[in-house]
This record gives C-alpha cells, structure tokens and sequence, in this order.
C-alpha cells in the first residue's frame, strides 16, 4: 500500500492540517499490523518548485502527456501514479485552497486527454478522459479551516474535488477551529480530536469511517461563542483602542471566554485573578448569561486567586497541574474555595462532551459521567459507590449484636443481594473484600462462636481495612470521593490525595478503637445495642468529614 501525502499548507510541516494528517496516517498504520506493506511519501508543496500553468497546452498537442515547464511536476505526477491512495492535506484559503496547492492542480492538466466527454456521475456540463487508468486510486481530503466551522465553508473545494475524483469518490475530515491546533492551552481538546482522526484512519483501511467516529469528527472542537470570544481574544487587541492588549489581560479574556454557563451555581460569582509578577489584577464575572471580564475591580470579590503570571501560564500548558502548584505554595487562594474544587466544570472541561456539537446541546452541561475507549468511543462511565462497602457492615453490626444467627444469615443474603442492586455501579476491592469479610464473619457466627469474639474483631477488621490503605498508593475513601472530583483524574490530584488520606486514616483509627469498647460492651447487658450505639460516633465523623473535604483544601490554598 503506498500512500502519498501533498502537504499544501504554506506552513509546511508547523501547519495545523498537517496534524490531522499525521494522526489518520498513524490510524492507517495501525491498521496495517506489517508496516513493511505500508509506504508514505510526503510532497511539500511549500518546498516544491511548481510554477503556474501556462496555459499552452502543449502537454496537449505538442509533446503529449509531457509539460513544457521544466521543474518538480513532472516527478510528482509520476509519485500520484505509483501511489494507491492520495491524501489532499490544506488549509482552507478564501473558501478555496491554498495558491500553491492550485497551481499544483492546474499543473496536472498533462494527466488528461484533451477530447471532451460527458461524465458518467453527473457533474459538471463536460469532462476529459484521463490519460492513466486512475480507477483503483483512493483520494481523501484532510482540511482546517478558521471559522468556529467546516459546515457550509468547503463548496468549492468539493465542487473542485467532484470534478477532479468524481462525485462521492473521496472521503473528507474538514474541521472548523483549525487554529486552536497551534494552542498548548487546549490540547487536552485538540488531542482528543486528533485521537478520533486517528482511529478515522485506521477505520478507512478496516472498510471506512465509523458512524460514532464520524460523528465525534462533525462534533465543533468548543461551542461557537466560547470558540469566537477565545479567538477574538487571542490577538491581543483592546477592542476600543486596537493597540496591543497586556499579555495577562489577554490571558484572563480568553479564560473567561471558556467559562461554562452551564456550570452556573444559582448565584453569581466573581474569580479575581491577581497576577503578583506583573501587578495586574482582573476580575471575571461568572454569571447565569455568561462571563465578563472587568479591569476596574469595581465588584465584590468571591475568589480571589494571587499568583505570579507565569505560574498560570504554566498551569493553562499542562506543565503542571493547578493542585499540584497549590500544594506548591506556587499560588494562593482566597474566599470561596469550593470554585476551585470545581474548577473544571466552570472552565477546564475541554472533553467534546463538554464542549457542544453543532448544536450546542444541552447535555455539555454535567461534564461528567462519560469516558472514551481504547477506540475513542465515548462510553458512559461507571461510579463507585461507598454504599456496597458499607450497607453489609452495618447490617451486620447492626442485627447480630440484635441476633447472631439470624442476623448472620440475614448479613450473608445482603452480601449477596448488594452487588445485584448496585450493579450500575463501579465495584472497588474493598467491596468485594467486604463482601468476604461479613460473609466469612457471619459463617463464623453461625457454627457457633461467640458475638463477643466476632463483633469486636468485624471492627478491628473493617477499621483495619481502612488504616492499611493509607499507607498505599490510593486511601480508601479516594476510591469513592473521586466521582465528585472528576473520577480518575482526582487521584492526580495531590490535595484531594492529602485530603483523603487524613480522612481515611481518622475513620480508621475510629474503627480500631471501636473494636476495643465494643469488646468491653459485649460483656454488658447493652450487648444487643452495640450496633446501634456504635453508630453514633460515626454520625458525627460524618459531619466532620464533610467539613474537613472543604476546610481542609482551602486551608492549604490559602498559604
Ligand atoms: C490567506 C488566508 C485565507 C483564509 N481563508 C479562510 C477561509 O476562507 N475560511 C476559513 O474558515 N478560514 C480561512 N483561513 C484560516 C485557515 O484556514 C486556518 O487558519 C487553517 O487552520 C490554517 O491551516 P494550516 O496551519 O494547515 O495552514 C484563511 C487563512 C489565511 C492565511
């Protein structure tokens, strides 16, 4: 299989187009396990020496086949006829493609016979026959264009492409926002679209594009306003003056420009953005309509962000996580930490499920909930659930300190009967490892040893469960809280980490010292209501860990 890549982009190698290219040729590769059949070449039309067309036909009359203009067309007219697959790669210039690439187009007019013939498509109101058999020949299209879309920008080109290869006889991937390519800042989003061009290629080699991967590929890179107010942004022009903008400013526009407003919490809230390095500070106002940005500080801070510039620019790179500078001491926070904690649902999703299709539809809005496959297929993700690792406890504690038999086999059932009623849900160890426990605990109970024995080591077991984690990579409760907090992603994240860990630890050592009064207790006449009793405390240290998620993270953040 030889593939042949004609790069006209005037950027060459540093274009955006060339990107998606280079990702359906990967897809392409894969799809060929030996790449020993697979071989690419690549024409540069910015390096090439192609000089217009003439237009004196003399590859016509005079010398057949054969261009009077002597320069590197003839050798890439030869490189299209060895080649079984042709991939056109271009910006889209003035609706059209680029100079270069045109007057390679043109160039290829010693390709075709000069007799006039109808076509047998339909297109057009005549044709030439070509010179070379050119049916087994494959053509696709690979095109970014500036606008926030492809839709409506490419009639010329497929008009010029039906002429050229026959109506419907090409595949095309055009894609609007093409500059957002060259922008580290969303390359989580960028990736994620090149990723699915990738799996286009791999696709078009199995048989053809997909339905789902087409789709994702139709799918706008960011809504239209959040695409238009980013890129108007970025060239750094005050609107009313049209000088140069400051860099930070600029900066703070096009962060605001990613707001969400889907996101918005039933209040407005105000993110001040103090840049300590450059002294600038700029407020963003997050409301139900949108953001706006004010360079006064004329309103009511609600989270006030001091960091050096160059921090967040690092940040907004991927060159390191926000958490992770927090942890850092590289910024501080202060008001309102919950906006940071949920960040990434005011600002920083940048999944396609999070960033609108043509429509812009509705369902960007939860930003959570979904995940992509080895294939790029968007699936729905599962969650985890504390509630199957606790419920067969608490039965447990609860109706054999009431009744050791029954309340043993009652344990069991619900042991059993829990993973079917959350089978929805995400199952972690520790549920299984629960399931086992109060089952093996229960077994115990019912060929006859003692509640006073058992019970208080079903605490010492569960509350050790809980210690050991903390010396692991991932604290227990992480397993769980994590959905709240982006689900894997949270675990990157050192504080949330740090958080969990000093939460877990506590419900341990909670639990460890519950098994020693519970041994004691089981000796009294509250022995029936050690579970109840025992459920108390844990009802406080409820309350105090949804206090401490909070506190603790702002206390850090603010320095
Ligand atoms: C001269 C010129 C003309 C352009 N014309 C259009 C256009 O008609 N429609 C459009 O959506 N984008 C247009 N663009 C934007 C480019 O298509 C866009 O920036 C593209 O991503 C560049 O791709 P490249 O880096 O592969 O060259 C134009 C850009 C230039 C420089």
């Amino acid at each position: 299989m030889k593939v042949l890549v004609i790069n006209g982009s005037p950027k060459g190698k540093n274009s955006n187009t060339y990107k998606l290219t280079k990702a359906f040729v990967a897809g392409m590769k894969q799809a060929y396990k030996s790449e020993a059949s697979f071989e690419m070449e690549e024409i540069y039309v910015n390096q090439a020496k192609i000089s217009p067309c003439l237009g004196c036909f003399s590859c016509w009359n005079k010398t057949p086949g054969k261009c009077c203009i002597s320069d590197d067309m003839q050798q890439i007219i030869e490189r299209q006829l060895q080649s079984d697959i042709i991939i056109w790669s271009f910006p889209l210039y003035y609706f059209s493609v680029p100079g270069g690439l045109k007057n390679l187009i043109d160039r290829q007019l010693p390709m075709v016979l000069p007799f006039m013939e109808e076509r047998e498509d339909g297109v057009g109101s005549g044709s030439h026959p070509s010179r070379y058999d050119m049916s087994g020949k494959r053509h696709i299209l690979i095109s970014t264009c500036g606008f926030y879309t492809a839709k409506g920008n490419y009639d010329s080109v497929l008009s010029m492409f039906d002429h050229m290869c026959g109506k419907e006889k090409y595949t095309t991937i055009f894609c609007g926002q093409g500059e957002l390519f060259r922008v580290p800042e969303v390359s989580k989003r960028t990736n994620e679209y090149l990723e699915y061009v990738k799996c286009a290629g791999e696709e078009y080699i199995n048989g053809g594009i997909l339905e789902p991967t087409r789709a994702k590929l139709d799918t706008l890179l960011y809504p239209k306003e959040t695409f238009e107010a980013m890129a108007d942004a970025s060239w750094g022009i005050e609107e009313k003056t049209g000088e140069r903008a400051d860099d930070s400013l600029i900066f703070t526009k096009q962060m605001a420009a990613l707001y969400r407003k889907e996101a918005y919490p039933g209040k407005d809230l105000v993110v001040e953005m103090c840049y300590t390095d450059v002294g600038k500070t700029y407020q963003i106002l997050l409301g139900k309509d949108g953001s706006k940005v004010f360079t006064d500080n004329s309103k009511t801070s609600t989270t006030r962000i001091e960091t050096p510039f160059t921090v967040w620019k690092s940040i907004a790179m991927g060159e390191i996580s926000g958490a992770e500078a927090l942890m850092k001491s590289m910024y501080k926070v202060k008001g309102d930490f919950n906006l940071m904690l949920h960040w990434d649902d005011y600002f920083g999703s940048t999944g396609s499920e999070t960033s609108g299709a043509e429509t812009s539809g509705k369902e960007q809005a939860s930003g959570k909930g979904t995940g992509t496959n080895a294939k790029g297929i968007h699936m729905p993700v599962k969650e985890t659930n504390m509630n199957i690792m606790l419920i067969p406890w608490i039965i447990f504690w609860v109706t054999v300190a009431i009744q050791a038999y029954v309340g043993s086999l009652i344990s069991i059932g619900v042991s059993i009967l829990i993973p079917l009623i959350f089978y929805k849900n995400k199952k972690t160890f520790y549920d299984t490892l629960t399931g086992v426990l109060v089952t093996g605990f229960s077994i115990v109970n019912i060929l006859g040893v003692s509640t006073g024995i058992t019970m208080p080591l079903s605490y010492l077991a569960f509350g050790a469960m809980w210690t050991v984690t903390c010396f692991g990579k991932i604290p227990l409760t992480a397993h769980y809280s994590m959905n709240q907090y982006g689900n894997e992603k949270a675990l990157e994240n050192p504080m949330f980490m740090k958080t969990n860990r000093i939460l877990t630890f506590m419900w341990g050592i909670l639990y460890v010292l519950t098994s020693i009064w519970t041994y004691f207790l089981m000796g009294t006449g509250f022995a029936s209501f050690t579970g109840a009793i025992n459920s108390v405390v844990p009802a406080f240290m409820g309350i105090f860990t949804v206090w401490f998620q909070k506190w603790y993270p702002a206390k850090l953040a603010r320095g």
